[in-house]
C-alpha cells in the first residue's frame, strides 16, 4: 500500500494494473458481473447482496451512517472490494448552492470550479466518493424541466462550465459523471424522456463539445441518456458509444442511467431483459444503474458465449481502475463520526451566498426603482407564496439540504431592512401554485400601507427538474392577477422571480417596475437577494438561455441560422409570427446592472501561420470596456462570431468568449479574448472539422445583441480529418 501511494504516476498505474489482474483472476463470474451493478437504497435493497460481492456501486445512501454501513459491508465481502458510493450532488449536499443554470448566469468558470469543489468537500465528508454530475446536455428548449440542471443553451458556454465543474469536483476528490450522453437537451416538445434528433453536424457542433471538455478534464464516468437519438436508444447505440471511446478517447466507465437498460424494452429494441442486457452491454455499457438486469442475465450471456469473458473483463477492469484511482482500496472503512462538523460551516454558507449573488439576473429596472432607496422607503410589503418558502428555494435535486437550514427571501429582507431602519410586513396571498384569490384582498390591504412592494412569485420547485417539463410557461395560477392587484395600489412593485427556467412575463413587465430573476437561490438565497435589492452588491448575472415572450416561440435559441428571409419588422414574407414578434423577450447573455458599460471597437490581431500550422493559432481580440455609470460594477464581456458566407449556412451569432470584468465608476479597462482558430470552424457530416478561409465578423458586448464589431480575414483553409471509427 505504501509503495502504491508513493510511487510515481506511471509506476502507480502499472501497480494498479497488476492488482486489477490479480483480483480478476480471483473473481467468480458472478463477482465480476457484480462490479457492473449499481443499486439504490430502497425497499428492495438487501445488504447481503453487497457482502456477497454482487454490487459494485450504490446510490441514495444519503447520510454518513448509511454510507458507513454500506462501505463496511462491501469491505467484508470475500475479496473486500469497496463499493463506489454515488449521489446526485448537483448543487450541493447539505449547503445548497443555486442550481447549475443559475450559476451559469455568472458566465464564470472559476466560480463554477470553486462551487463544485466546495460541494465535493461536503460530499466527501459524509463518505460519498462519486457524483452523478455535471449535466453536459445543451438545453435547446426551456419547456424541458431539466434545463435547470445544466448550464444553458449554448454549446461553447456549456463546454467551458462542464470542464470547470469536473475540475472542481475532482479537486475535491469526488469522482464525476458527465451526463446524459447524448442529445437529451433536445427532447421533442421539451417533453422529458421523449425522442431526440440531431444531424451529424449538429451532434459535433452542438452536443459533443461539452462531453469532450468533461472527458478532457478527467471525468471518471459518462452516463448515457434515457432517450433515443435519431431513432436508436443511446444506451444500445454501439456507434455513439464507440465514438466516446474512439473519437473522444474516453477510457473510463460508461454507466447507463436509471433503469435505462430495462428501458430498452419500452423503447421497442429488446424483447426481454436478456436481450436488453446483451444489447446494452455489447453496445458499450459498463454499468447498469438499478435495473438489476446485468446481474440477472449477464452470467448466462457469458456462459452461452454471446458475451465473451474478454468483453466482461474489459468492463470490470474499468470499474476496478476507477476504484483504485480514487484510492478506495487504500482508505480505511469510512468513519462517520466527524462528518457533521464539516457540513453547513460558515465558510460553506459564505460560498453559497456569494454564488447566489452572482447568479441573480436583473431583467428590468424601470425608473431606477432598484436599488431600494432608503430615503423613499420606510416600509416594505413582501407579498407572495415563494417569499417564505425554504423548500422551494432549494430547488430540485437538493441533496440532503433541509428547509430548516435555509434563509428565505423574506428572512433575508427582514434582516437587511432592519439594519436600514425599515419595517417589513409580509403576506403569502396564496399557495405556491396560487390556485385561489382568497388571500388577495388582505394582502393588498397590507401592501397599501407600504412604500414599496416586493412580490416573490414564479415556479415552485415541483414545476422544475426531472419529470417536470411544462406545456405552459405562464406564472402559475392567479399570480399575474395578484401582481395586477398589487400594481393598482400605486406603490412601486418589484418582482422577484423564482423558477427553473424563463417564464412568460407578459403583463408582469407592466405591473412590476423591477424584475429580478432569482432562480432557486439555495440555502443562502435570502441574504443574497436582499444584498442585491438593497444595492450592497451590484447585479451581474447574465442569461445563459434566451428568454422567450411566449411558449409558442419555442424552441428559441440565439444561435439560429439566418434563413433566406430574415425577419424584417412589418414585412409579411419574412421570418415572423402573424400574432407575436419572433424576437425574444430578453436575449441570451442579457442582464442589467446598477451601472452601465460601454464597449469600444474590438481590434483583432489575425494569426500568422506558425511552423505548426494555422490550427494552433489564436485570434487575439482586444476591446476597451468602460463603466460609464456612477458605481462599481461587474459585466460579462461576451465575444460573438459570425461567418457571413460559408459553404454551409452558419448561425447569425456564436459565443466564443466570455470574461467577467469588474470596473470602478468611470474606469476603462482592456479585455483580451484569445479565440483558438479551431473555434471558428464547423463539422462536416463525416466528423471532419473545417475552418474556411475568408471573412469572419466579431462582435463584443454585454449580450448576444452586441453591436460593436469588426472583421477578420482567415487566409488559409484547414480541415481536421474525422477520427477513425
Ligand atoms: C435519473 C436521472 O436521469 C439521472 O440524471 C440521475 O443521476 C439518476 N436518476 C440518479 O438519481
Amino acid at each position: 500500500m505504501i509503495l502504491l501511494l508513493f510511487a510515481d504516476a506511471p509506476r502507480r498505474a502499472e501497480a494498479i494494473e497488476i492488482r486489477i489482474e490479480t483480483l480478476l483472476r480471483q473473481m467468480t463470474l458472478e463477482e465480476k458481473v457484480g462490479q457492473l451493478n449499481l443499486v439504490s437504497l430502497g425497499p428492495d435493497f438487501d445488504p447481503e447482496s453487497v457482502r456477497q460481492g454482487q454490487v459494485g456501486a450504490v446510490i441514495n445512501f444519503n447520510n454518513q451512517h448509511l454510507v458507513a454501513e454500506i462501505d463496511a459491508a462491501s469491505r467484508s465481502s470475500r475479496l473486500g472490494i469497496p463499493v463506489l458510493i454515488g449521489l446526485d450532488i448537483i448543487h450541493g449536499y447539505k449547503t445548497i448552492f443555486p442550481p447549475p443554470l443559475a450559476l451559469a448566469a455568472s458566465f464564470d468558470p472559476d466560480l463554477m470550479r470553486r462551487v463544485a469543489e466546495a460541494q465535493a468537500h461536503e460530499a466527501r465528508a459524509v463518505g460519498l466518493n462519486w457524483t452523478f454530475s455535471p449535466m453536459a446536455d445543451v438545453a435547446r428548449d426551456v419547456r424541458w424541466g431539466r434545463v435547470i440542471e445544466g448550464t444553458g443553451e449554448d454549446a461553447w458556454l456549456v463546454a467551458q462550465l462542464t470542464r470547470a465543474q469536473v475540475e472542481g469536483y475532482r479537486a475535491g476528490r469526488l469522482a464525476t459523471t458527465v451526463k446524459h450522453y447524448i442529445g437529451y437537451g433536445t427532447v421533442e416538445g421539451g417533453r422529458d424522456y421523449d425522442a431526440t434528433r440531431a444531424a451529424p453536424t449538429e451532434l459535433r457542433d452542438i452536443h459533443l463539445p461539452a462531453f469532450r471538455a468533461g472527458i478532457e478534464a478527467g471525468s471518471e464516468a459518462v452516463m448515457t441518456a434515457l432517450t433515443s437519438l435519431n431513432g436508436l436508444p443511446v444506451s444500445a447505440d454501439a456507434d455513439l458509444l464507440g465514438l466516446l471511446r474512439k473519437e473522444l478517447g474516453f477510457t473510463g466507465v460508461i454507466l447507463a442511467d436509471w433503469q435505462a437498460v430495462e428501458g430498452l424494452i419500452a423503447h421497442g429494441v429488446a424483447r426481454d431483459g436478456a436481450e436488453a442486457t446483451r444489447k446494452a452491454f455489447l453496445a458499450g455499457i459498463d454499468m447498469d444503474m438499478t435495473s438489476g438486469l446485468f446481474v440477472r442475465h449477464l452470467p448466462d450471456e457469458v456462459r452461452a458465449g454471446r458475451v465473451t469473458m474478454a468483453q466482461l473483463d474489459a468492463a470490470v477492469r474499468r470499474v476496478l481502475r476507477m476504484k483504485f484511482a480514487l484510492g478506495l482500496f487504500e482508505q480505511p472503512t469510512f468513519d462517520p463520526r466527524d462528518a457533521a462538523r464539516e457540513l453547513l460551516t460558515p465558510s460553506m454558507r459564505a460560498s453559497a451566498r456569494a454564488a447566489a449573488r452572482a447568479s441573480l439576473v436583473l431583467l428590468q429596472n424601470r425608473d431606477a426603482v432598484l436599488p431600494i432607496n432608503p430615503a423613499r422607503t420606510k416600509r416594505i410589503a413582501v407579498v407572495g407564496p415563494l417569499a417564505d418558502a425554504p423548500w422551494d428555494q432549494l430547488g430540485p435535486h437538493e441533496g440532503a439540504g433541509r428547509p430548516e437550514d435555509t434563509i428565505t427571501i423574506l428572512k433575508g429582507l427582514e434582516t437587511r431592512a432592519a439594519a436600514a431602519g425599515m419595517a417589513v410586513m409580509s403576506h403569502p396571498a396564496c399557495d405556491p401554485l396560487c390556485r385561489t384569490r382568497e388571500g388577495f384582498a388582505s394582502a393588498v390591504t397590507m401592501a397599501k400601507e407600504a412604500d414599496l412592494i416586493v412580490a416573490v412569485l414564479g415556479e415552485p420547485r415541483t414545476l422544475s427538474g426531472e419529470g417536470s417539463s411544462r406545456a405552459y410557461l405562464t406564472l402559475p395560477g392567479f399570480q399575474q392577477e395578484l401582481l395586477a392587484d398589487l400594481a393598482r395600489t400605486g406603490r412601486p412593485v418589484i418582482l422577484v422571480l423564482m423558477g427553473g427556467r424563463p417564464l412568460e412575463l407578459g403583463a408582469a413587465l407592466e405591473h412590476a417596475s423591477g424584475v429580478l430573476m432569482a432562480w432557486f437561490p439555495g440555502t443562502e438565497g435570502g441574504p443574497a437577494v436582499a444584498e442585491i435589492l438593497f444595492g450592497d452588491e451590484n447585479p451581474s448575472g447574465r442569461l445563459p438561455v434566451t428568454w422567450p415572450r411566449t411558449v409558442g416561440q419555442l424552441p428559441l435559441t440565439y444561435d439560429r441560422l439566418p434563413g433566406g428571409r430574415p425577419h424584417e419588422p412589418g414585412l409579411r414574407w419574412t421570418l415572423r409570427y402573424a400574432d407575436e414578434s419572433p424576437e425574444p423577450q430578453f436575449p441570451f447573455g442579457y442582464g442589467l446592472s446598477y451601472t452601465q458599460f460601454a464597449y469600444g471597437r474590438p481590434v483583432v490581431s489575425s494569426p500568422s501561420d506558425g511552423e505548426s500550422g494555422p490550427l494552433d493559432q489564436e485570434l487575439s481580440v482586444r476591446v476597451a470596456v468602460t463603466n460609464t455609470g456612477q458605481r462599481r460594477g461587474r459585466d460579462v464581456a461576451q465575444l460573438y462570431l459570425r461567418q457571413p458566407v460559408a459553404r454551409r449556412s452558419r448561425p447569425s451569432r456564436l459565443l466564443r468568449g466570455a470574461q467577467v470584468v469588474e470596473l470602478e465608476a468611470g474606469q476603462t479597462q482592456p479585455v483580451v479574448f484569445r479565440v483558438p482558430l479551431r473555434d471558428l470552424g464547423f463539422h462536416d457530416p463525416d466528423g471532419g472539422l473545417v475552418i474556411e478561409p475568408g471573412p469572419y465578423q466579431i462582435f463584443v458586448g454585454g449580450s448576444s445583441a452586441a453591436e460593436s464589431g469588426t472583421d477578420v480575414e482567415i487566409k488559409h483553409p484547414y480541415r481536421v480529418a474525422p477520427a477513425p471509427q
